[in-house]
């Protein structure tokens, strides 16, 4: 598609599709939304004397990264750090106190992480979390066992201590979950039992200078007044203020960005998606034309994805960007290859060298914007992180050309997915394009089962088109992590009329999940099924056959392929 083609406005057959569906094609409207919103006020930036944050110091726990967002939830802001991280990185971030979270290890065992002398040393409150706990309690001088009767699940929890500030708006008993093997056989000095379970004498603990235990996990959604407990022991405990909102983020960031980026120039990779879009609006907020956005077409969008971003965001928002139509480059790479891998890895170093081209004609450039998130960035700094196997090697255009010599612009770097939705509304891009479902970096070819060429890959825009009106129209959109629809290489007997066919199958898939690390099949309602299935059949030629993909992850993943 030529750039002078993207500048001409949308059709009104664009706009209101054959299903009466004005969702999808009405991304001139967003965009005028979106140059009229000013929706962060200068205000809310936090002075450096009043910064605030709770640290959580990681022991490898599952639930770690949970603890950081429950404490970002009570508007206060929150890190995680490996349990070795000095002092001097932490003490710039002005912290009110310490979680020290959960993990796999035993205190006993040789080599068993422990907290850093600061911890006990600063006068910081401190609360403990199940391994957490029996690491203070080691280290403070008391005894923890492996208990005869461990506890996995739930248990009710007793409040033995109802004064004291933890507990406040809490109920005298109340269900917790539980994951422990060891437990305090003996309380340290200074310390005394708070609260009991059937199971565990000592389910918290607390001492007078504001250092407490809890055997249980109040950051998970099996304790169902966690949330309360954690946010007295940031409010009531560590006399936090909660300064910490997207309006204050976004004001901050402007400032770090024009701090770092001075009068330097920036280029991103633009893709539409949440965190590539979320970054750009940021940036363009903070330096303008400073920043430049590289928009590689690789022919494997959805339908109207390619004018929806472009018209947004150069027409629009006035942003700059340059488009480039590499769908035949990417075509021709993709010729025989049938492996999903082979697939990725053809897409992901086509990508990069478009991308480098591109670059390079803009001339001198000092950084490179990504979306990183902080899952990612944790992740990758957890001392205590398990290896896990690889199952796809995911390409992600925002995260590629990490060969070039350019310094890294990572504005996202400290937010939660859910966090850079609140940025992108505080920012003012509307919840159309905030709550976008995730699309992979190698687009419809890995939802073509086997070789992709022009006539699938409009079959399948054709038919996903239908796949996301409808579920949107059924007001699902939001509530599904993805919904889509992938084009099989299998082809079946069909009548039509008086005729036999011979045409594709294509499966639908659409899943709920949290994170994409397991997903379930959606229990979508039949008749949209049928509806789906009706309007494909009818309006998609070449397709003779609809199934539905009702299987979960594991043992299937999202994608096909
Ligand atoms: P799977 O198929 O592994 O997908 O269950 C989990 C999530 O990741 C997305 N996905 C990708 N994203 N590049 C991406 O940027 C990729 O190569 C890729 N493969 C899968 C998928 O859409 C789902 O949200």
């Amino acid at each position: 598609m030529s750039e002078e083609k993207l500048k001409q406005p949308v059709s009104e057959s664009h706009r209101v599709t054959t299903s009466g569906d004005i969702e999808v094609g009405t991304y001139l409207e967003i965009a005028k939304e979106i140059a009229g919103q000013q929706s962060v006020s200068a205000k809310e930036a936090v002075p450096e004397t009043e910064r605030e944050a709770i640290i959580v110091i990681d022991f490898g726990s599952q639930y770690s990264m949970l603890i950081a967002r429950r404490v970002r939830e009570c508007h206060v802001y929150c890190e995680l750090v490996a349990h070795d991280t000095p002092w001097e990185k932490i003490a710039p971030l002005n912290p009110k106190g310490f979680i020290l979270s959960g993990g796999p290890a035993s205190v006993y065992e040789p080599g068993a992480p422990l907290a850093p002398a600061y911890i006990y040393e600063k006068h910081l409150p401190v609360l403990g979390i199940c391994y957490g706990m029996q690491v203070i309690t080691h280290q403070l001088g008391g005894r923890v066992t492996r208990g005869n009767k461990q506890e996995y699940g739930h248990a009710v929890l007793h409040l033995g201590a109802a004064d004291s500030p933890l507990f406040a708006d809490l109920s005298q008993s109340s269900p917790v979950w539980m994951s422990h093997g060891d437990s305090i056989d003996e309380l340290p000095p200074g310390f005394t039992a708070l609260a009991y379970t059937e199971n565990t004498p000592v389910a918290v603990m607390g001492s007078k200078n504001g250092i407490f235990g809890f055997q249980f996990h109040p950051e998970v959604a099996h304790t169902p007044e966690g949330k309360t407990i954690l946010r007295n022991f940031v409010y009531k405990v560590c006399g936090c203020k909660g300064n910490w909102t997207m309006g204050s983020f976004v004001n901050d960031s402007l400032a770090k960005i024009r701090g770092q980026v001075c009068g330097g120039k920036v280029i991103s990779a633009l893709s539409g998606g949440v965190d590539s879009s979320v970054v750009a609006i940021l940036i363009h907020r903070a330096i303008g034309d400073q920043l430049t956005c590289i928009f590689v077409n690789n022919g494997l969008l959805r339908r109207e994805e390619v004018e929806r971003t472009f018209n947004v965001f150069r027409l629009n928002m006035g942003m700059n960007i340059v488009y480039v139509d590499a769908s035949e480059r990417f075509l021709s790479r993709l010729k025989g290859v049938i492996d999903p891998e082979q697939k990725r890895k053809a897409i992901g170093e086509e990508f990069i060298r478009v991308f480098e081209e591109e670059a390079n004609k803009i001339g001198q450039v000092d950084f490179l914007a990504q979306g990183t998130l902080y899952p990612d960035v944790i992740e990758s700094i957890s001392s205590v992180s398990k290896a896990s196997a690889k199952i796809k090697t995911h390409h992600n255009v925002g995260g590629l050309p990490a060969r070039m010599t350019l310094k890294l612009l990572e504005p996202l770097r400290f937010l939660f997915k859910d966090e850079v939705r609140q940025v992108g509304l505080a920012l003012g891009l509307p919840e159309e394009m905030v709550w976008r479902q995730p699309f992979p970096g190698p687009g419809l070819a890995i939802r073509i089962i086997g070789e992709v060429n022009k006539e699938k890959l409009e079959i399948l825009r054709s038919a996903d088109f239908i796949v996301m009106n409808e579920i949107k129209k059924a007001k699902l959109y939001r509530q599904l992590w993805q919904s889509f629809a992938i084009l099989t290489d299998v082809k079946s007997v069909g009548v039509m009329g008086d005729y036999r066919t011979y045409g594709y199958l294509v499966a639908i898939r659409a899943v709920t999940s949290e994170d994409a690390m397991t997903a379930d099949w959606a229990r979508l309602p039949y008749d949209l099924l049928a509806r789906i299935s009706n309007r494909i059949v009818n309006e998609v030629p070449g397709v003779n056959r609809v199934v539905y993909d009702i299987t979960s992850k594991p043992p299937s993943t999202i994608e096909w392929e």
